[in-house]
């Protein structure tokens, strides 16, 4: 099947079954999630796997009671930002850098640390919204993995973001919510989500070619 094929089989799933994924699925999606690729390469996340029965349930009862979809969830991932990009946050990211790529000369590494630096004079909200901004696209590529791999799943936004950054002390850790991702198998009996057409607009009406 191409991936078009798949992409127009995967849809928001509702309402799961509570089985556990096979670990080789839900571990391709997490390196695509680890591949996409962000602004300046700062990956300014990280990503919370949410694997413990009762985490989950205490996810649905306390921040997020409109999703049935996540007690019975395999995995629930929590795209969760930093609050503010600090000195040591590109310290270690210029670490990973230097390692990684020794190749690279001196002075280009410190022009571009000397750059990235921008990013301590912004308020909290601006890197923020910024992390988040590169969160989406992370999500997007885990959207996409999952429809690779047959598994269904759902973004879902629809949540109290206080309230799940307060269960899980995202805040002490310079961390803020701001999607979470729920995969597993769907409920064949209740998702009605699975049964219905996509709505989506037409080429014609998406595109504007000029
Ligand atoms: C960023 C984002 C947030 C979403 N939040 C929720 C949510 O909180 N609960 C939910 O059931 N679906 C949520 N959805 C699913 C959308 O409603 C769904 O993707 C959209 O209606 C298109 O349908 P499809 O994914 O089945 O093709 C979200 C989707 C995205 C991309």
């Amino acid at each position: 099947m191409t991936l078009i094929a798949k992409l127009s089989k995967r849809y928001a799933s509702k309402q799961m079954n509570g089985k556990k994924l096979p670990q080789n699925k839900v571990d391709n999606i997490l390196e695509a999630i680890r591949l996409a690729p962000t602004s300046m390469g700062l990956q300014p996340f990280k990503i919370l796997v949410v694997e413990s029965q009762e985490i989950k349930n205490k996810i649905f009862e306390t921040a997020a009671p409109g999703q049935p979809q996540i007690p019975n969830a395999s995995q629930v991932l929590i795209f969760a930002c930093y609050r503010k990009v600090t000195d040591e946050i590109l310290d270690t990211y210029f670490d990973l850098i230097n390692k990684t790529r020794p190749m690279l000369a001196k002075e280009k590494v410190i022009a571009y640390r000397n750059m990235m630096n921008g990013l301590l004079n912004k308020t909290a909200d601006e890197n923020f919204q910024w992390a988040a901004r590169q969160a989406y696209i992370a999500l997007g590529f885990g959207l996409t993995a999952a429809a690779e791999q047959e598994v269904d799943s759902v973004p879902i936004e629809g949540y109290n973001p206080e309230a799940l950054d307060k269960l899980l002390n995202l805040h002490e850790r310079n961390l803020g919510s701001v999607c979470m991702f729920a995969i597993g198998f769907r409920n064949e009996e209740t998702d009605y989500n699975a049964r219905l057409p996509k709505v989506r607009k037409s080429t014609l009406d998406l595109f504007e070619f000029l």
